[in-house]
């Protein structure tokens, strides 16, 4: 899934309540106001946390100033990303000077690579709980109240969270995350993530279906499935993805795979869009382009992270695949799925890339014309292999003429990808309102590419047939003729 160091707007001092406070009001409520930074997974535990929250008697604000429980969702996958989180952290703590009652919390990834330095060295938090440890936090508000030291960065090899019914946040009521694996296994050597999330390990099929009824019955209309690496998600009863070969012959027989779950869920829900993310080249398997081929609620859409075209720096990053596995992988995926829109991570610049091996990677970027991309100069994180065996070594200015030249690329191909729907009539899912137009409806295609278009009668919610009429690199335009009986 790709990580955006999105902010959620800090600005929204309105008061305004959440779905959560609507429900559960009191006489004096404790507020708690949750910001989360990152991949769409922390979006999704930061939904888990309020959950928990509100079950401890919380109504969660959208006003920070209101609140007595501040906490961020944090994430550690590049510098930047960390350094965005520390001016929050300060900007709370300025607040906090001026007021008599007023927790602050780090939650997620940075919680648990910095761990204790929050509080012993920095000072500048009163709750460190990592991502395994949220069941823990009622726990931790009491040590807080009792003036005693509130962390838990506690990895777990069970902790799924599927015994909690998330509260959602922000939501349009159209759209919703639901997690199915946690971890990852995967070690490329760049990557904090297997640090800071802990091994693989699968959620269980039946909470995963009552969420995705539960949600459906709520009115949602696309749901994507989440995890760092959903292709191998594994379910035999429980346990790390690792142990699964100490698991017992019957286990291991009737154990269910990411092609079976998602056959399952959109069998339950006919009417609502499934999407996925993230997936891994090497996990990616043809039985689940097959079950993608077979299901129309299944979005005709694969984010598949390369980080880079060529092979010496793949290998050197601890990626299970080559160039040519992964070439091999398009050339099935546009063999099986015609239509399919086809997303990419890459990372520009990692240690002793050579103009060579970017050569390859714009080249790998030719052959497959991405629809888009999120794309990333290296950045060193501490403790990872990539840190500790291999000199950081290209120079900034390099690392950032390569990184605009995969971003121009990029965009260029975006612009064939989108111009290929002119005159062309595709279902839309309307999402929200256009942040350009009041006028206008945006939403998504199948491929997952985003159009915009003149309201009308309809509403969010509605899938719509959209004829396109005009595009940019990004976005179609165009020109909502009907309701859709497809989704
Ligand atoms: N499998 C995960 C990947 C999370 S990290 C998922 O669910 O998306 C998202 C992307 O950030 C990676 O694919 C990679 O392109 C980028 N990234 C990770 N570590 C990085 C680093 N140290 N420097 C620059 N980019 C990095
Ligand atoms: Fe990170 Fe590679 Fe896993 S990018 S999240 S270690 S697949």
């Amino acid at each position: 899934m790709p990580v955006k160091e999105i902010e959620k707007n800090p600005s929204l001092h309105n008061g305004t309540l959440t779905e959560a406070s609507q429900t559960k009001q009191s006489s004096s409520p404790k507020l708690a106001y949750i910001e989360s930074y990152g991949c769409q997974m922390n979006f999704a535990d930061s939904e888990v946390v309020a959950s928990i929250l509100t079950d401890e008697g919380y109504q969660i604000t959208q006003s920070l100033n209101d609140a007595s429980l501040v906490l961020v969702n944090t994430c550690s996958i590049r510098e930047k990303a960390e350094q965005t989180v520390r001016k929050r952290l300060e900007y709370f703590n300025s607040i906090k000077k001026d007021k008599t009652e007023m927790t602050v919390g780090v939650l997620g990834c940075m919680a648990e690579r910095l761990k204790h330095q929050f509080l012993e060295e920095e000072k500048i938090v009163d709750l460190v709980v990592g991502p395994d440890a949220y069941k823990d936090i009622p726990n931790l508000l009491e040590e807080v109240a009792q003036d005693r030291e509130a962390v838990n960065v506690l990895l777990s090899k069970e902790e799924t969270y599927g015994d909690i019914a998330p509260i959602r946040l922000n939501s349009n009521g159209v759209s919703a995350f639901v997690s199915i694996t946690r971890g990852c296994d995967n070690m490329c050597t760049f990557c904090v993530v297997p640090f800071t999330r802990g091994r693989e390990r699968s959620r269980d099929p039946k909470s995963i279906l009552e969420e995705v009824n539960d949600l459906a019955q709520k009115g949602y209309k696309e749901i994507t499935l989440l995890g760092q690496n959903v292709d191998s998600y594994l379910w035999y009863g429980g346990g790390l993805k690792k142990d699964f070969i100490k698991a017992t012959a019957l286990q291991q027989k009737t154990a269910l795979r990411f092609e079976n779950l998602l056959a399952l869920v959109a069998d339950a829900q006919p009417g609502i869009r499934i999407r996925f993310s993230t997936s891994n080249p090497q996990d990616m398997s043809v039985d689940v382009l097959k079950v993608m081929k077979r299901y129309d609620n299944i979005c005709k859409y694969i984010h598949l992270p390369v980080q880079s075209g060529s092979n010496a720096i793949l290998k050197k990053m601890n990626r299970q695949h080559t160039r040519e596995e992964y070439m091999a992988l398009i050339d099935t995926i546009r063999q099986l799925i015609p239509n399919c829109g086809i997303s990419h991570d890459m990372i520009a610049g990692f240690p002793s890339e050579n103009e060579r091996d970017h050569q390859d990677t714009l080249d790998l970027m030719d052959y497959v014309q991405y629809d888009f991309g999120f794309m990333f100069a290296y950045s060193e994180r501490p403790g990872t292999l990539a840190a500790r065996k291999i000199e950081d070594d290209v120079p900034d200015e390099i690392k950032k003429r390569r990184l605009s030249q995969i971003i121009e690329k990029q965009q260029a191909h975006s612009k064939i990808r989108t111009q290929a729907f002119l005159g062309q009539t595709v279902c839309v899912l309307i999402e929200k309102e256009s942040k350009r137009s009041k006028e206008q409806w945006s939403g998504r295609t199948t491929q997952n590419t985003v159009v915009v278009f003149p309201k009308k009668e309809f509403k969010v919610g509605d899938f719509v047939e959209v004829k396109i009429t005009d595009c940019t690199s990004a976005t179609l335009i165009g020109e909502a003729v009907e309701l859709s009986k497809r989704v």
